[in-house]
């Protein structure tokens, strides 16, 4: 049988320099992001075979960022959540954050509290905004949080994670190979794939070529086919 992709994982990157390249400022190819994010999150919500899509849109790194970025990038997540909430329910999807969202404003709190809340009962695709998200701290706020149970298992320790399930497919765009500390103990035994494809320019037709190769991969989780 071939490989599903139940769990895809994307790090969503370049955003920046597409809007450089066309002119525009950066937050431009964030808002054009945004879009992508809406297209993506709806291919998979209509593909049973993947359950559900991580998303990388705010890295623990990112707040060094210029303020002025940073800010845009915090108004244009309430936003979208906001003007997103009918898409979620229509689809099936269910909202469910992972990060540390004690650094986010009360009121864009409240608003990704009310997208999780109102979609908590959505069976179809589970799409997981990582928001503040680093896979150390991750790491970190799991082991505290075990800190009084004595010795730690890689069950005890998996099942405390923000995020649970192991990743099938792991996708960057931008061009560049590396994770930038998104979920790492979770990509353990990922398929990686890399394009080129700045973010705002990928789509549901470029995922789909990237799941029909991702297939044909022996996967051998360290034994032997
Ligand atoms: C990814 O795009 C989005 C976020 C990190 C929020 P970038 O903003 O990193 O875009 P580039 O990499 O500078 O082009
Ligand atoms: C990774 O992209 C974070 C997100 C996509 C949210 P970055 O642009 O922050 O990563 P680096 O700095 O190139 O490693
Ligand atoms: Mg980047």
């Amino acid at each position: 049988m071939s490989n599903q992709p139940r769990h895809i994982a994307i790090i969503m990157d370049g955003n920046g320099r597409w809007a450089e390249k066309r002119g525009k400022s950066r937050t431009a190819g964030h808002e054009q992001g945004a879009e992508t994010v809406r297209a993506v999150t709806t291919f998979c919500a209509r593909h049973s075979e993947i359950d559900r899509l991580s998303l990388y849109a705010f890295s623990t790194e990112n707040w060094k960022r210029p303020k002025i970025e940073v800010e845009f990038l915090m108004k244009l997540l309430e936003r979208y959540l906001k003007s997103e909430r009918s898409t979620y329910l229509e689809g099936n999807i269910r909202f469910e954050p992972i990060g540390d969202l004690s650094m986010f404003s009360a009121s864009l709190r409240k608003v990704i509290d009310d997208v999780q809340n109102a979609t908590s009962g959505c069976s179809g695709l589970i799409q997981s905004l990582a928001l503040n998200y680093g896979g150390r701290d991750e790491i970190v706020r799991a082991v505290n949080s075990l800190r009084e149970n004595g010795t730690i298992t890689v069950e005890m320790l998996g099942s405390a994670l923000d995020c649970t399930h192991d990743i099938d497919l792991l996708i960057r765009t931008g061009g560049d190979h590396r994770l930038s500390n998104f979920l790492l103990w979770q990509a353990a035994y990922a398929e990686l794939f890399f394009t080129d494809t700045l973010w705002p320019e990928f789509g549901a037709d470029e995922l789909e070529t990237i799941i029909k190769k991702f297939k044909t991969v022996e996967r051998r989780f360290g034994g032997l086919n």
